[in-house]
């Protein structure tokens, strides 16, 4: 956190190793894990010490960074071999959110256009991760400001609701989803946030309930299942979440409950916009039935704490995302402007690498 603005930073680059805020243990505790190896920041990204989209994509470049310093030859073959065993390590962690992914070929790719020596290359590779990072917290920026200029006009201070967390702690910074709820802050323009706890693993009521604490963004925090109830009581304007992967029509997937979420606000004539880089756009994918969707320990849903919830001899189902319609999305915010699902396809070209 930068202690002049309480701006946070989940992931810092420093003394020739990553620092990343241990996403597993705030709010009870702001700690740090100090990360120098490849293995390490795999395992941070699967135990989600690291996690949101665009945050795991830029861990994930400082990762390939970390095990391309573990290389010792001077062949430049054998070298991009051990990279590439590197990369498939890292892509191991998690198959949904699809930054993950493109920033490891971005950086496999700058080590195959890199020529020189292979300290050269691993040099390259640092200033690519860095840049991916900087550029992560730029992008966000731009989407916050994006997603202003396309609120509704009335009232003149909306409440937003928004599901998990989409903010600083999920990016290089400032956010997606969060970054639209921070902009609008910034201009007086919100008059609250509600933040749905976001079961099973409550990264609404622990992660973004925390952040806006930290800069004094009013408020609230309701369970999954009273968003259509709130919103029957008018005490929504507008729904913003993030996105983990986005397919070519504008299908979405985002955290479990973004799917429920968009269904009640439609019911209630409500505006539903994501807000996400265009990094998280899959092109590759023509429609949303082919995203991966990460299924996850069940110990998540039967187990708070030290308290087992539930009977023993019970079966669960744990799925991580679920996919949202692209009909039942207003608006796609993205650093080069806020556009309909249907429009998407139009800014392919405009994804770097
Ligand atoms: O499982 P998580 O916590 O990594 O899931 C995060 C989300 O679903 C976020 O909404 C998404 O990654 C967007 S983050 C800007």
């Amino acid at each position: 956190m930068n202690s002049s603005t309480n701006q946070v930073y989940s992931i810092i680059w420093h003394n020739d190793s990553v620092s990343l805020i241990d996403q597993t243990r705030l709010p009870n505790e702001y700690t740090f894990v100090e990360i120098s190896r490849c293995e390490d920041m795999a395992r941070a990204i699967k135990t989600m010490i690291v996690r949101g989209a665009p945050a795991i994509g830029v861990a994930a470049a400082y990762g390939m960074y970390l095990g391309a310093r573990e290389i010792s030859t001077g062949d430049r073959d054998e070298f991009l071999n051990h990279l590439e065993k590197v990369a498939d390590l890292l892509r191991s962690t998690r198959p949904t959110a699809v930054n993950l992914f493109w920033a490891i070929s971005r950086m496999m790719k700058t080590a195959y256009e890199t020529l020189g020596t292979i300290e050269e290359i691993k040099k390259t590779l640092l200033d690519t991760a860095q840049t991916i990072h900087l550029e992560d917290l730029q992008t966000c920026h731009a989407i916050g400001d994006n997603g202003l200029a396309v609120l509704p006009k009335t009232p003149e201070r909306l409440t937003i609701l928004t599901h998990c967390n989409a903010g600083a702690l999920a990016t290089g910074g400032y956010g997606t989803a969060l970054g639209v709820v921070r902009s609008a802050f910034r201009e007086g323009r919100l008059a609250r946030l509600f933040a749905d706890e976001t079961r099973p693993r409550l990264q609404g009521a622990r992660l973004t309930a925390w952040e806006c604490v930290q800069e004094g963004i009013p408020v609230t925090v309701i369970t999954d299942s009273m968003a259509a109830q709130c919103m029957k009581e008018g005490l929504i304007d507008v729904v913003v979440v993030g996105a983990d992967r986005i397919a070519a029509n504008g299908d979405t997937a985002n955290k479990i409950g973004t799917y429920s979420l968009s269904l009640v606000a439609k019911a209630h004539n409500i505006p539903f916009y994501v807000a996400a880089p265009l990094s998280t756009v899959d092109f590759s994918l023509s429609d949303g039935s082919k995203i991966p969707i990460e299924e996850r320990n069940p110990e998540e849903i039967y187990q708070i704490g030290n308290t087992i919830l539930t009977a023993s001899g019970v079966e669960f189902y744990n799925p991580a995302f679920d996919v949202t319609p692209a009909e039942l999305i207003t608006s796609i915010v993205t650093e080069h402007g806020a556009f309909s699902p249907k429009e998407l396809i139009k800014y392919q070209e405009k994804k770097v690498a």
